[in-house]
């Protein structure tokens, strides 16, 4: 399937320029959609049928539809950034492509090739390119947040995998994570709930694992922390992820230490740029477990410097506090270190043209 294979339905009552203007100046997240869509049906008997363009606009769903009782559906995260000569980019798309049909596997659903993703991604950017912020909008770092997604559309009560499927792309423009610059936030140790167990879909992409960390972050947000904190679900004893973040450490201000991908934690597209830019700066770049007591000795000893959280929509996060039922346990240095600010700088300088991509890493939508 090729961007031509795309049938495009232009929106008819798109928004108008004025509105469009009104919303890139203040975006926020997830508030407003661009004027199309992707959609492309897949069936059982089949296959994958031509791609569409379409308004964007309300689902229509049977009430019985699969992905609304059992919850398979599956989905990614990537951003469009806009360089300085007006050209539209993302990051590694194939690594979503690719994590978008690890998920789909794990839940039982039709694997989209990456040549399909990335055509469909280039599809909607390129229809809906004037939603792409530009850095008048709304400060260097706004960007066009993509979504695609698939779900379980047949309408049937029986549980089994859907013999219908439909994956579409939305998108909408974001700002800059924190408006008024990186702030350190406070973390919530969940010690009751858990993300993901051996064996489960905590590697995948998958609505049910957004939903099972709800009542951990209304935990978060009653103790005023921003985000969750899980540990395993064995032993309760190893620091997994954030709810929607990796996480990594800094020691002595030289050694930079994350959990290893080991099948309960999202393989994180930035985590894994991560590891490779701070090895690029002479960092020491150790991928192993690391215990919630090993956190807590290192934060009070000093020897723990920074910690931070990665992910596409906050790029790098200072985490200042950590909050755990019994203390908060203040993380790394009163500055806020440096590791972890350089890294977001170089990361940020790449994805918005300011700095060469050796690596290949971009790939041009528009
Ligand atoms: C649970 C979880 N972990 C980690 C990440 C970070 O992944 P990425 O860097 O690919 O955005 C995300 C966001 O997609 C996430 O939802």
């Amino acid at each position: 399937m090729s961007v031509t294979s795309f049938r495009i339905t232009p929106n008819t009552e798109p928004t108008s320029a004025g509105d469009r203007a009104a919303i890139l100046a203040d975006p926020g997240f997830g508030r407003f959609f661009t004027d199309h869509m992707v959609h492309v049906r897949w069936s059982a008997s089949g296959g994958w049928e031509t791609g569409e363009v379409r308004p964007y606009g309300p689902l229509s769903l049977d009430p019985a539809t699969a992905a609304l009782h059992y919850g398979q559906t599956v989905f990614e995260g990537i951003k469009a950034y806009r360089h300085p000569d007006g050209s539209v980019w993302t990051f590694r798309p194939e690594r979503n492509a690719e994590r978008l049909r690890a998920s789909a596997r794990r839940l039982a659903l039709p694997e989209p090739d990456t040549g399909t993703f990335l055509e469909a991604l280039e599809a909607l950017v390129r229809q809906d390119v004037d939603w792409v912020p530009t850095p008048q909008h709304h400060g260097a770092e706004s960007s066009l947040y993509l979504r695609p997604f698939m779900i379980a559309s047949e309408p049937f009560l029986g549980v089994r995998p859907s013999r219908t499927v439909d994956f579409h792309v939305i998108a909408c423009p974001t700002a800059a994570y924190f408006a008024g610059g990186v702030k350190p936030v406070r973390i919530w140790l969940s010690s009751h709930y858990t993300r993901a167990a051996p064996g489960g879909t905590g590697a995948a992409k998958c609505g049910g694992n957004y939903a099972a960390s709800l009542a951990a972050q209304q935990e978060a947000s009653a103790h005023d922390c921003e985000q969750v904190v899980f540990l395993d679900a064995s032993e309760h004893r190893w620091v997994e992820e954030l709810g929607g973040m990796n996480v990594c450490f800094v020691f002595d201000n030289e050694r930079l230490v994350t959990p290893p991908v080991s099948g309960t934690i999202l393989e994180g597209v930035t985590r894994a740029s991560l590891l490779e830019l701070a090895a690029d700066a002479g960092l020491s770049v150790e991928e192993r477990p690391v215990s919630i007591g090993e956190w807590i000795e290192a934060a009070d000893s000093g020897a723990l410097t920074e910690v931070f959280a990665c992910g596409t929509a906050a790029v790098v996060t200072p985490i200042g506090e950590l909050v755990t039922e019994e203390r908060t346990i203040a993380c790394g240095d009163s500055d806020g270190g440096t590791v972890g600010p350089m890294l977001r700088r170089a990361l940020l300088d790449l994805q918005y043209g300011h700095r060469r991509d050796e690596r290949g890493w971009m790939t041009r939508l528009a």
